[in-house]
């Protein structure tokens, strides 16, 4: 399997050898043979075979970088392709793509044993009173009516579609991404706290979906993002502990609550300096599930990972997410990849743990799928924004085959559940 990274370096590289070759004017997409044409008769021939058809748009960059390769790289010494190589041609041809069979992630280990599971069902009685206390004690100091414990303040809340990606690996094709299917979906577009507050404030942000049937496929199935790639606090408990420091309505409670432990402190100025908390736009930004889920028999972090260019900061003002988001999409669509990433293969919970939702993942991430939300004009997206607000977004509005995991997502449960009964009265 080829690194991401060695993929970026190959580009570079191949760009190099493309702009050499087009200033000799060896390779032209003009030309009436295009130069993916040739590329994959070469491969073809290289490896014995008559044809070489292409597939997908010209890409005469890494086209020209196939030409270059002599069949002795292109064969290998032993026959055998490179890796760096083989996706190389993959890319240009559509053929001779590798079979994944080498990297196929494991089956999901690590979990907490039945016996600690059946045992945190009263401890999260406790945090379903403890949010709704968080409920009171932000109505009590900014006002307004009880609210969403966290991500109170909505940018915008709009329909897109998700795209499943019709080159997600084998082992990634469960639940909403068993098949190819475009779903229609809701995405909302938040800030973290429980209260509104200007957006120049420093805060991680959220964007979270909601999958509706398609095709007579009844999906029902919300993912939540969040800016953060990793969460605070290994567990439910130390999140709900200080969650209910912050929000005291005596100002002198969260100041002793750090001083007091020292580490959380440490931790919260690292986490700080460590995430994107301004951000320039919504529209650059990743989202990461950080917490953990099911995809089908296998464990996965999610991540939506953008796909426009990267845009400059226009203006910093209290609304400015939601004028920025309405402003792009009045000109545009925009889209962010849906990726996912498994457990490392070490038979370890160390390097990919479920259960500490702290722990940021490094294995590769693979696309699944596309969100776009289509161009719209800001009086569209107001509307959608006003239907969309009594909705509620939760990890266990899930298919059974992305069931939440770990201890934080079990705790999600009751906790999101008593927001919402809290804030809509039933
Ligand atoms: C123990 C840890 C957590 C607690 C206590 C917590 C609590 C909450 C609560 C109370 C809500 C509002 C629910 C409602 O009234 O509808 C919420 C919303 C949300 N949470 Fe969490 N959360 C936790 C972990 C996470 C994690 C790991 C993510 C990762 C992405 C996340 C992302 C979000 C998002 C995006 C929303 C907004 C959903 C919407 O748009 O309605 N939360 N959270």
């Amino acid at each position: 399997m080829t690194a991401i990274g060695d993929l970026d370096r190959v580009d570079c590289w191949m760009r190099a050898v493309a702009g050499t070759l087009l200033a000799f004017g060896l390779i032209g997409c003009g030309a009436s043979t295009s130069p993916c044409q040739l590329a994959a008769e070469h491969v073809a021939s290289c490896l014995g075979e008559t044809t070489g058809t292409t597939t997908g748009s010209c890409d005469a960059d890494g086209a020209a970088s196939i030409l270059a390769q002599s069949c002795e790289q292109i064969t290998g010494a032993s026959g055998k392709f490179d890796n760096v190589i083989t996706s190389l041609i993959c890319r240009i041809t559509g053929h001779f793509c590798p079979t994944p069979s080498a990297s196929i992630p494991p089956l999901k280990y690590g979990e907490a044993s039945a016996d600690q599971i059946a045992a945190e069902a009263s401890e999260f009685e406790g945090y379903a009173m403890q949010i709704q206390q968080v409920q009171r004690n932000n109505q009590q100091v900014h006002g307004g009516a009880i609210d969403r414990g966290f991500h109170q303040k909505t940018h915008i809340c709009v329909q897109g579609q998700l795209d499943v990606d019709p080159n997600r690996p084998d082992f990634a094709q469960f639940g909403v991404f068993a098949q190819m299917r475009s779903y229609p979906i809701w995405i909302r577009f938040s800030n973290s706290v429980g209260y509104s507050q200007s957006d120049a404030l420093p805060d991680t942000r959220g964007m979270a979906i909601k999958v509706q049937g398609a095709d007579g496929y009844a999906a029902v199935q919300d993912f939540l993002g969040s800016t953060a790639p990793t969460q605070l606090f290994p567990d439910a408990k130390g999140a709900m502990e200080y969650a209910l420091m912050n929000s005291d309505p005596d100002p002198l409670v969260y100041p002793k609550y750090l001083a007091d432990n020292p580490s959380i402190a440490l931790g919260v100025a690292k986490y700080a300096t460590t995430f994107p908390l301004i951000t320039t736009s919504l529209v650059n930004q990743d989202f990461w599930s950080s917490s953990v889920i099911s995809l089908g028999p296998r464990a996965v972090k999610f991540n939506y990972q953008p796909c426009q260019d990267k845009v400059p900061l226009d203006f910093l003002t209290s609304e400015y997410l939601s004028d920025d988001l309405k402003a792009r999409l009045a000109q545009q669509s925009i889209c962010y990849n849906f990726r996912v990433q498994f457990q490392a293969d070490t038979g370890s919970t160390v390097a990919t743990p479920i259960e500490d939702a702290s722990a940021a993942w490094t294995t590769p991430f693979y696309v699944v799928g596309k969100i776009t939300i289509p161009q719209k004009s800001s009086s569209d997206i107001e509307e959608e924004s006003a239907a969309c607000a009594s909705m509620s977004f939760s990890p266990w509005n899930t298919l059974a085959e992305h069931t939440p995991l770990g201890n934080t997502n079990r705790a999600r449960k009751a906790i999101y559940e008593a927001s919402r009964a809290n804030r809509q009265g039933h």
